[in-house]
């Protein structure tokens, strides 16, 4: 299959959006080690999708992948599937994900798109052959909140996908002025060590 990397964005932002930047460097690193290869964009922020509603959840389920109101989910569902990376950039708005995003996954967690059931019940993800990478942000950092649905709800939906073990950096504190004392440098050091070891398995 040709490599193919599917980029996500999601920040409001695009003059100091650290998700963004690093997802700029991850990108130029990703096609040094993959020249020729494409890249996919999707700004979930400047192209957003519509919201999930009643005739198109019912769709989803009915069968007729041709019907005009799925138009767009399978597009997305496609672009998915026929990717070999992907990079997800994700900043953490109101203890959550951009609502964006959210309605994003709502068109592309789908049965017998990138998920299925299995006979003896349960369900299991169509996604497996796809190596991700997610680039999040905060302002403030994981100790300060009592819980933390932001990390743990994107994982379990890529898990849900197949997509078990992708390569995390989760950027705390943004807001916080030490930050850009070390920024960009630590984390691009991440983006290069996990581009290493993602060239280590594949090579
Ligand atoms: C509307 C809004 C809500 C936010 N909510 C949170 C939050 O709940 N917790 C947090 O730690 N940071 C929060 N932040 C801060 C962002 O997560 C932080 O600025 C991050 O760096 C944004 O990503 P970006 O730099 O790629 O734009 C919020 C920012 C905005 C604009």
């Amino acid at each position: 299959m040709e490599q193919t990397l599917l980029r996500i964005d999601a920040s409001i932002r695009y003059q100091g959006s650290y998700t963004r930047e690093l997802g700029d460097y991850f990108e130029q690193r990703w096609l040094e080690a993959n020249p020729g290869a494409h890249i996919i964009r999707r700004d979930l922020n400047a192209d957003p999708l519509p919201h999930l509603n009643g005739p198109l959840a019912q769709a989803y389920f009915a069968g007729n992948r041709e019907a005009e109101i799925l138009e767009t989910s399978n597009l997305l569902c496609e672009e998915l599937q026929h990717c070999t990376h992907l990079l997800l950039t994700c900043p953490m708005y109101n203890f959550g994900i951009p609502s964006t995003l959210k309605t994003y996954l709502d068109h592309i967690v789908r049965v017998q798109e990138t998920f299925k059931p299995l006979a003896g019940g349960g369900y299991t993800g169509l996604l497996q052959d796809k190596q991700c990478w997610l680039i999040t942000a905060r302002g403030g950092s994981k100790a300060y909140v009592p819980f933390d649905a932001f990390g743990s709800y994107l994982s379990g939906i890529l898990a849900f996908m197949g997509i078990t073990e992708p390569g995390i950096i989760a950027m705390e504190n943004t807001q916080q002025e030490h930050f850009a004392g070390d920024w960009p440098f630590t984390y691009r050091q991440q983006v290069d060590q996990m581009l290493a070891a993602a060239l280590r398995t594949t090579h």
